[in-house]
């Protein structure tokens, strides 16, 4: 793929093809438990653009450029009183609409409060996140899109986030390449270890899967099939959504409800929120008893700090090598690192902030990230050439009922019409 068109993909800027194609969307932003009524604001990274957010005492969200309309001194460091954001170099004050609503550093007969108005963004929650729209004010905003996880009560749904230290892009790849879970994830794991009927005793039979990728009204599927029970395969489907949304496998679809956003902060650091239903995660992944290593270790975090990366680190991160250890290398995990989501972190970040597509060679495994980057690239064409509106950006139903999940079909079963007949009953059920 030429330089032009990766860096037309990685980049999301104000003013880059792809960030303003991302500015079409409800983007989430942090996490609903970051900000307190009337606590201090909180440094957001977003799509390229240093913010402040915080919440008034009566709730309501403010999250704007971080830059002062006077003379740019950061908000950050201001008062959130009485309903909104006050700076502490001259004491101009906006509400949580950017609209500055007291200038007492000017004598009166020359105040101009109306109009100053600083950068703020629309605001919503949903599913324990702060959602941002970005884009430019229209006459209504779009609604939130239509993602199954989302839409659970709060007492069932998990929901947590993750810095990662690489383009979005290329965090997003590794959620939807599925050959490497029989590698990164269970690389050392024998047939021996895994439980009878376990998404890992599939894996480890048949490491290398055959592909279906198609595309969809939402972005691009896969289906990665390899022989199941007798007279059967055994599928992972998984999906890209756009705009920075995947559905990983793991899990049976019936019972899985799963989404992960991989939100540009810029070009080289990325926010990964992960939604579940509690409980609804891989299961009986086990070996000899205890879980794989890596499949569902718990996470340890760095303590968050006021830092524009502050939020999220891991504690296994690459100034630690992810707390590699050799001797569990080589003698029960094949990276020796704890967690899925360490390794995933590690092996991603490994390529460099913004990996060089000319140095890949890919392979058949990869049909799914050729695929996906097309379909992207198409859309940012056709949105750049003639405005036409990216995929679910005006039509948030195209998300609805969408799952990922394993499933054990008919040798001759058509992949696609039995995801659909799922989703469709799905729908039905609902209605
Ligand atoms: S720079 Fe903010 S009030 Fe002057
Ligand atoms: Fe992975």
């Amino acid at each position: 793929m030429p330089e032009k068109k990766q860096e037309d993909l990685n980049r999301v800027g104000p003013k880059s093809p792809m960030g303003k194609l991302m500015r079409q969307y409800w983007i989430p932003a942090l996490l609903s438990s970051e900000i307190e009524p009337d606590g201090p604001p909180l440094r957001v990274k977003l799509l390229g653009e240093e913010l402040i957010a915080f919440r008034t005492a009566s709730g309501r969200i403010g999250l704007m450029d971080h830059r002062c309309p006077h003379r740019c001194a950061s908000l950050f460091f201001g008062r959130n009183e009485e309903e909104g954001i006050r700076c502490v170099y001259h004491g101009w004050k906006y509400d949580p609409d950017g609209q500055c609503v007291d200038q007492p550093s000017e004598p009166p007969e020359y105040v101009f409060k109306p109009k100053v108005q600083a950068t703020a963004y629309a605001t919503c929650e949903r599913a324990g996140l702060v959602w941002a729209f970005m884009g430019p004010k229209g006459e209504s905003l779009p609604e939130l899109p239509y993602i199954e996880a989302t839409g659970l009560p709060e007492d069932e749904i998990q929901v947590w986030a993750a810095l990662r230290e690489c383009n979005w892009l290329q965090g997003l790849e590794g959620d939807i390449d599925t050959s490497h879970f029989g590698f990164l994830h269970i690389g050392s794991a024998t047939e021996d270890q895994a439980a009878p009927g376990s998404s890992t005793l599939y894996a480890i039979k048949d490491r290398a899967p055959r592909y279906k990728v198609e595309d969809t009204p939402f972005g691009t599927t896969y289906g990665a099939y390899r022989p199941g029970d007798e007279g059967m395969n055994y599928w992972r489907i998984a999906h890209f959504l756009f705009p920075f949304w995947t559905m990983p496998p793991g899990s049976p679809m019936e019972r899985q409800m799963i989404a992960r956003a991989w939100v540009p902060m810029d070009d080289e650091h990325t926010m990964f929120y992960h939604i579940s239903r509690a409980g609804s995660g891989p299961s009986r992944n086990r070996i000899a008893g205890r879980q794989i290593a890596g499949l569902g270790a718990e996470i340890e975090r760095l303590p968050n700090t006021n830092d524009w990366y502050g939020r999220w680190r891991l504690a296994c991160n690459r100034d630690n090598d992810y707390m590699m250890d050799r001797h569990v290398q080589s003698t029960e995990s094949y990276t020796g690192i704890l967690g899925g989501h360490v390794q995933d972190q590690m092996i991603t970040e490994s390529m460099g902030p913004v990996t060089d597509w000319t140095r890949e060679r890919l392979g058949s495994s990869d049909q799914m990230i050729i695929q996906t980057r097309r379909r992207i690239l198409r859309a940012l064409d056709e949105f750049r050439t003639d405005g036409t509106v990216p995929p679910g950006a005006a039509d948030p139903k195209v998300y609805d009922r969408v799952r990922s999940g394993t499933l054990m079909l008919p040798l001759d079963a058509d992949w696609v019409r039995e995801i659909e007949n799922i989703r469709r009953k799905l729908q039905t059920e609902r209605q």
